[in-house]
């Protein structure tokens, strides 16, 4: 069966762009595939943090793939520091991994702009965690979001270079990324992608009151004419929320432009809102259901944790004997 690994950080509000890029992804793909769903807290502790709420930052992100439908009976779901053997591969990882490669990544370029020169030295390295987080596993596929993208192709380059020193070791994972809704734009700057860190309005949070939808949707930018169809280039706004409704209907762009055909934005927005509304009831129902139960979602990710544990120890042993370590 086709080896499937991907995760989330435990940071900031997960949104809607997160679940309709990669999250829904995943509940398709465990139907034939084996997979293997990561919390991946050691990434999300490479910017500044709130030290005291990152383990109720786990147990959303835990909740999240439950609510979205992941069966943690057939997926592994787990936290990445839990199994050590993470760092110990990033950090092997890193001996043939060149500089020039890392500080050439997008992500980094733009996070140490946010951070203006506080960088520290793991969110440097951190597309190299995520090569081991990817490797240890022998996946077969990744599915992410747009961003996420060349730290994927930087994992294949690194696994192709282990493979070549060392002799065959590591599978050399494809990215999956979506044709259409790999990038969700923010709501109130259409040209930004939409993002955990930026402020409330500019993003849904799929734990939003029906309240909070309503108001982050009729205040979403538009573009200056009335017209509901669907080009990115030049009506950016409309476009993403067409996206937005498009993916969450499983409906195409050109059925919605039709049913919206000469209605005007207020119309389509209310109708997006009460969507939205609709299809996260189940994430706000269920985070209520378990955040009365925390032992539930703690036992699902000690199971998680142990059986990642057994896969990752395994190719820890083939990596230690051809290094000669
Ligand atoms: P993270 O936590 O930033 O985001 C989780 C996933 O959501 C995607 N994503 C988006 N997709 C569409 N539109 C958006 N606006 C948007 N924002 C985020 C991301 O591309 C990602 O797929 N480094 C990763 C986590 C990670 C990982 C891994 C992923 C660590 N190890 C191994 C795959 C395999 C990250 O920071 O994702």
């Amino acid at each position: 069966m086709q080896k499937i690994f991907s995760g989330v950080q435990p940071s900031g509000n997960i949104h809607i762009g997160n679940y309709l890029a990669v999250i829904k992804q995943w509940v398709a793909l465990q139907e034939k595939s084996d997979c293997i769903f990561c919390i991946v807290d050691w990434h999300a502790i490479t910017v500044p943090y709130e030290v005291k709420a990152l383990q109720q930052k786990i147990k959303e992100v835990a909740s999240i793939y439950l609510a979205s439908g992941i069966n943690p009976e057939k997926s592994v779901i787990f936290v990445q520091s839990q199994v050590k053997e993470h760092s110990e591969l990033a950090w092997l990882l890193n001996t043939i991994t060149p500089f020039g490669d890392l500080q050439r990544m997008t992500q980094f370029k733009d996070k140490s702009k946010k951070l203006q020169g506080n960088v520290n030295a793991g969110l440097f390295n951190y597309p190299v965690l995520m090569a081991g987080d990817i490797l240890l596993y022998q996946t077969d596929l990744v599915p992410v979001g747009e961003d996420q993208k060349q730290h994927v192709e930087l994992a294949r380059t690194i696994a192709k270079k282990f493979n070549s020193k060392f002799g065959e070791t590591f599978k050399v994972p494809e990215v999956s990324v979506l044709k259409i809704g790999a990038k969700i734009m923010s709501l109130t700057e259409p040209l930004k992608k939409m993002s955990k860190s930026d402020p409330e309005p500019s993003r849904i949070g799929l734990f939003d009151t029906p309240e909070q939808i309503r108001k982050k949707i009729g205040s979403a930018t538009t573009d200056s004419d009335k017209e509901i169809k669907f080009n990115p280039k030049e009506k950016p706004g409309i476009s993403n929320l067409l996206t937005i409704y498009s993916l969450f209907a499983d409906k195409p762009i050109k059925d919605i432009e039709k049913e919206f055909q000469g209605k005007g934005y207020a119309s389509f927005k209310s109708a997006l809102a009460d969507l939205l509304i609709k299809k996260l009831e189940p994430f706000r129902n269920k985070k209520a259901e378990f955040d009365k139960n925390p032992e539930f979602i703690e036992k699902i990710l000690t199971d998680g944790a142990n059986r990642a544990r057994k896969i990752a120890q395994e190719t820890m042993q083939k990596v230690r004997t051809v290094m000669n370590l």
